[in-house]
Formats: C-alpha cells, structure tokens, sequence
C-alpha cells in the first residue's frame, strides 16, 4: 500500500519538540481515478497537540468526516500521511451506534473486551464510566429507554471506555436540542479536562466549535483545504451564550460565509 497512515511510535515535532497527538501532513483524497474525479481533500497538513480540544469545521460535505476516518484508520489518504503515535484513536459519531440489544452497561463492557480488559474487571470499569458520563444506574437501561442525550452520553462512556489518547468525534451532539448540547458540551469540556485527551472534534455549527475547541480550523469547500485557524482565548468553562464566544463566533461565521460565496453554495 502505497499512502502511509502510521501507528507508530515515532512522533514527528509539534513546535517545541513536544510530538504531536495527531499528525497530518500534505493529506490528499479522491475516491475516484486520480485525475478524473475533483479531490475531496486537497492538501491538509493539521497537528493536534497532546491534550489539546481543536474544532474541525467547514461547510457540509467539504470532507469533514472524510478527514476523521482517516484519521481513525478507516480509510486510506491517496497521498501524504497521518500519524497517532499514541495508538489508534476512539471514534464517536453522530448517531449513537450502540447495539440495541445489549443494556448501556453491557455496550460499554463489549469495547472493555475488546481492548483486553479481564471479564471480572469489567463491570465495575463499566459502572465508573457511566458514572463519569453522570448516568450511574442506567447499566441495565436499554438503548430504546434511554433519550438521544442519554444514548450520546453511553456512546461517549463506550468511546471512552477504549482507552485511547485521541478521541474524534463526528458531530457528536448534532441530533440533539439544544438544552441537551448545552449540557453535554459541559460534560465532555469537564471530562477533556480531568483527562489527558486529545480531542479533534468535528462540527458545521460555528457556535459550538468555539464553546468547545481550543484552536478552531476552518476548512473549505470541496476540495477541502485549511483556509484558516483561530487560538481560541476565551477560559473554560465557556457557555454558549458569552459574549466572547458570540464575538468570535460572529467573525467565524462571516468567513465561513465567505467561503461557500467563493465555492458557489448556498
Ligand atoms: N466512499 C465515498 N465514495 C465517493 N465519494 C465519497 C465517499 N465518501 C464521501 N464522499 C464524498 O466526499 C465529499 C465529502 O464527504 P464528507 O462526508 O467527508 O463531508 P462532510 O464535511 O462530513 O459533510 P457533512 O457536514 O454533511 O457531514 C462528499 O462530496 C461525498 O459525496
Ligand atoms: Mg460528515
């Protein structure tokens, strides 16, 4: 296989020689013939610094989710490479994805398997996540009795349940009112901060980006390009209606417009 997506241990230099989180360098990708079809992804090159919570976000269909699942391991880059020294990288989507015939608990104890832990460990570890995600007692709860803001919440236990450093997520929250966001970007900023967690977190909603990310990277249309990032300044905890948030969000946004202008969408 010729594009190299690396697991390795080797980290190449963020800056100071801290070794980067998440890698990706020159990052091109087509699905069709080279050539005959527009790329989907047209040069990215992106760092993710350890412990940092950077906001993907660009217009729909500019190749958002294209980027995470590549990052994830799902898929291949056509040219360039990624790198996550610290091991593959938890993914959490917008649907729930849990498995309907098995409680929360028991949905959070199969990716406990899956990573090794032993069976008699299992369903403490289980319980201490749902604890973390505030669900404790919904470990016998299936998932047709559990609100969409409860099913994100397991669905954020079990991606946490895998133990990984980087966790990418694809507009995770998007299915949900906004009371419940409200809650759940408080939940994972509290949970991001009392763990070592990389986050690359994927959204179209300007708002969110900059209540959650540290860094916000703005991509374009298709092909999908960096056309510019923001360090965002503002202290955690942030809520949604800040003042600050609401400013920066308002000069996102007016670039953010500018750009699917440039690409003739609407
Ligand atoms: N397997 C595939 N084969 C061919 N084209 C694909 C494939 N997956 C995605 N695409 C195309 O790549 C482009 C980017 O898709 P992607 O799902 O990454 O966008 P997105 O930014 O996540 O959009 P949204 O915000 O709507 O989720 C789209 O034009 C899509 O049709
Ligand atoms: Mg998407």
């Amino acid at each position: 296989m010729t594009p190299a997506l690396t697991t390795a241990t080797s980290g190449t230099a963020v800056g100071d020689d801290i070794p980067a989180a998440v890698r990706i360098d020159h990052v091109h990708k087509s699905y069709g013939r080279p050539g005959a079809d527009r790329p989907v992804l047209d040069d990215i090159t992106l760092d993710v610094r350890p412990g940092e919570f950077v906001c993907l976000l660009g217009a729909s269909g500019c190749g958002k989710s294209t980027l995470l699942n590549l990052v994830a391991g799902l898929d291949r880059p056509t040219a360039g490479s990624i790198t996550v020294p610290g091991g593959r990288p938890a993914l959490m989507f917008q649907e729930h994805a849990l498995f309907p015939w098995l409680t929360a608990g028991r949905n959070i104890e199969l990716a406990l398997r899956l990573r090794g832990v032993p069976r008699a460990g299992r369903r403490a570890e289980a319980e201490r996540l749902l604890e973390l995600v505030r669900l404790g007692g919904a470990y016998g709860k299936r998932v047709h009795e559990l609100s969409g803001g409860m099913r994100q919440r397991v669905a954020l236990a079990r991606a946490l349940a895998q133990d990984s450093r980087v966790l990418l997520m694809d507009e995770p929250f998007a299915a949900l009112d906004a009371i419940t966001r409200d809650v759940l970007h408080h939940e994972l900023t509290r949970i991001w901060s009392e763990t070592e967690l990389s986050v690359l977190f994927v959204t179209h909603n300007v708002r969110e980006a900059v209540r959650l990310g540290q860094r916000v990277v703005l991509l374009s249309s298709r092909p999908g390009r960096v056309v510019r990032e923001w360090e965002v300044g503002i202290p955690q905890p942030r809520r949604i209606e800040d003042a600050a948030v609401a400013d920066l969000s308002v000069e996102i946004t007016e670039e953010l417009r500018e750009e699917i202008r440039r690409h003739g969408r609407h």
